[in-house]
């Protein structure tokens, strides 16, 4: 199949455009390069042996799009491109809400003036909010109380209109939980720009000896050691996700909605200590203040994707430390 990944020079995109490659699609990524380099794609070739066609551009502009859908005979759409920084969209609602709902509808509306109805959509597990109970099912109420989120939630909803008013879509909401991790190779990995966001990168840039100190958000959480659980997520286990969604479109299930996680919640220690051993170093950190907005504990049900989409993540804790440190210790300044 011909398959269009906006934001495939990204972090989650560049890692499935090696699976999708490797499957056989002809993959053709748009991306304005916003938050990623074009390097990552010369490495993506690198690694698989094969060719992609790049468009530097930017879904905003309905032209460039429709040009992209003229040029190619383009089958189903995986839809990465957006903004992510949660902070950061609490300081900027309008770009984030510009750039990912705006640029979704124009996507949305060239699509079906294409008469391309397979999407798949990057939402987040971000939708659940602080949810009442655990693990989360696909089910759980949803709500948001940023601007990043209630652009996912709000696109979700888009999405759905467009299926009820019109079934031959169909469309996969992918909720990711937390994305770790990098190939295997560590050639392609995270490469945040300026200071960490999540916590990963930043455990990767202090053992590297780039930043001193990791600051733990809270260790009053009702948690086993009272740091903050999340259900942590191999990227390239992401990353086979979205080839099975794919999959699963060709079997026209109409509009499709699956958690993406392993189900299994590790804490903020944990993971450092899981970097320890695999770094073969301590790793400096402080504990400061509960960051606003994070929640205790958050972790998948993957049962339903599991049984609609045959799949399971397959790499677990240890895999997913050790290929970010393989990463970061090859590229210690990132994409440069
Ligand atoms: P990323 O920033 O690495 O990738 C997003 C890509 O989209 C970047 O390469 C950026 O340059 C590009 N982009 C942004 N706006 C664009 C535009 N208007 N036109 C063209 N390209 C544009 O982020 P990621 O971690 O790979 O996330 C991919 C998707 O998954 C995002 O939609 C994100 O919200 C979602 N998601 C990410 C996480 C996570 O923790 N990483 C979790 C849940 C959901
Ligand atoms: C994980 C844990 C922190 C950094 C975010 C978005 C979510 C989704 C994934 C896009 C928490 C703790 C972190 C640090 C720390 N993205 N932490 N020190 O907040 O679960 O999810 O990314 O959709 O929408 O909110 O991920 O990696 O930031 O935090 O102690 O320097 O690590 O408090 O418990 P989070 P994270």
């Amino acid at each position: 199949m011909q398959i269009l990944v906006t934001g495939g020079a990204g972090y989650i995109g560049s890692h499935t455009c090696i699976c999708l490659l490797e499957q056989g699609h002809d993959v053709i990524v748009i991306d304005n390069l916003s938050n990623s380099h074009q390097q990552a794609l010369s490495r993506v070739e690198k690694i698989t042996g094969k060719k992609l066609t790049f468009y530097q551009e930017d879904i905003l502009h309905q032209t460039v799009l429709e040009r992209i859908f003229n040029t190619h005979t383009i089958d189903a759409v995986i839809h990465f491109a957006g903004l992510k920084a949660v902070g950061e969209s609490t300081q900027i609602p309008l770009q984030y809400y510009h750039n990912n709902i705006t640029g979704s509808l124009v996507l949305l509306e060239v699509m079906q003036q294409y008469q391309v109805k397979n999407l798949v959509f990057s939402s987040s597990a971000t939708v659940y909010g602080d949810p009442k109970q655990l693990p989360i099912t696909e089910d759980f109420p949803t709500s948001a109380n940023n601007p990043y989120g209630r652009s996912k939630l709000l696109i979700e909803e888009v999405c759905r209109d467009i299926y009820h008013a019109d079934p031959l879509w169909n469309i996969a909401l992918l909720r990711y939980f937390n994305p770790i991790g990098a190939h295997h190779s560590g050639q392609i990995g995270e490469d945040p720009q300026g200071i960490p966001n999540n916590l990963l990168p930043y455990i990767a840039q202090v053992a590297v000896g780039k930043r001193e100190s990791l600051s733990i958000f809270g260790n009053d959480y009702a948690t086993c050691d009272g740091t903050g659980v999340r259900d942590y997520i191999h990227v390239m286990d992401l990353a086979e996700g979205h080839s099975k969604a794919l999959d699963k479109l060709q079997t026209q299930p109409g509009l499709v909605v699956y958690n993406l996680g392993t189900g299994k919640g590790y804490s903020v220690l944990e993971v450092l200590h899981a970097f320890e051993q695999v770094a073969k170093k301590a790793i400096p950190y402080h504990i400061v203040a509960r960051r606003a907005g994070d929640i205790a504990a958050c972790y998948a049900d993957p049962h339903l994707a599991k049984k609609e989409l045959g799949w399971i993540a397959k790499r677990d804790l240890h895999d997913m430390v050790s290929d970010t440190w393989h990463w970061q210790i090859h590229n210690p300044q990132g994409y440069i």
